[in-house]
């Protein structure tokens, strides 16, 4: 991955979703093999998602973000197969996210893609209900 593109994950991240420890260029390139992106012909990041492996059997995907111009044209769906089928390729039997309640258009991505809401809980540091989403591959 180029810094280049490192920066603008990090710049998406921020922008796109509340979060209550930002992101660096220097923290995506540390863990560059965690990321799905996808870019235009000008290396404009359109879509990333961070897609890591947290139990033999269980992958975690966070904070997928299309870029706001980009928005309601496939590209989430898209990056969203992308780390379904990486999961898969790497013996993942389980692939799970957290959205916060309230993002109706994440939470209707995941359960359109297969995705079951497992549980809820409440995140103090942020004051939000989260909810636990997972598919079996
Ligand atoms: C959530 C997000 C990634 C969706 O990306 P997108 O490229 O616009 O989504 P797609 O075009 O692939 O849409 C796929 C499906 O998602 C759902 N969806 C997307 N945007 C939606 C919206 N604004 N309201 C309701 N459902 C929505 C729909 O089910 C849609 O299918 P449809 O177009 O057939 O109705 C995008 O809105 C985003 O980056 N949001 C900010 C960051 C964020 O909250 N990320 C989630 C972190 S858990």
């Amino acid at each position: 991955m180029k810094p280049a593109i490192a920066k603008q994950i990090a710049e998406l991240l921020n922008s796109e979703n509340q979060l209550v420890v930002p992101y660096t260029e220097q923290k995506i390139m540390d863990s560059k093999d965690n990321y799905l992106f996808e870019a235009d012909d000008n290396d404009e990041v359109v879509s990333c998602i961070e897609c890591k492996k947290v139990q033999w059997y269980q992958f975690e995907v966070c904070h997928l973000t299309v870029n706001p111009k980009h928005r309601r044209n496939g590209h989430g769906k898209k990056i969203l197969l992308k780390a379904i089928s990486h999961s898969k390729a790497n013996r993942g039997r389980v692939i799970q996210c957290t959205i916060r309640e309230g993002n109706d258009a994440s939470s209707g991505l995941f359960l359109d893609n297969g995705f079951v809401k497992t549980s809820t809980f409440f995140y103090p540091d942020s004051g939000n209900d989260v909810s636990v989403y997972q598919k079996v591959n």
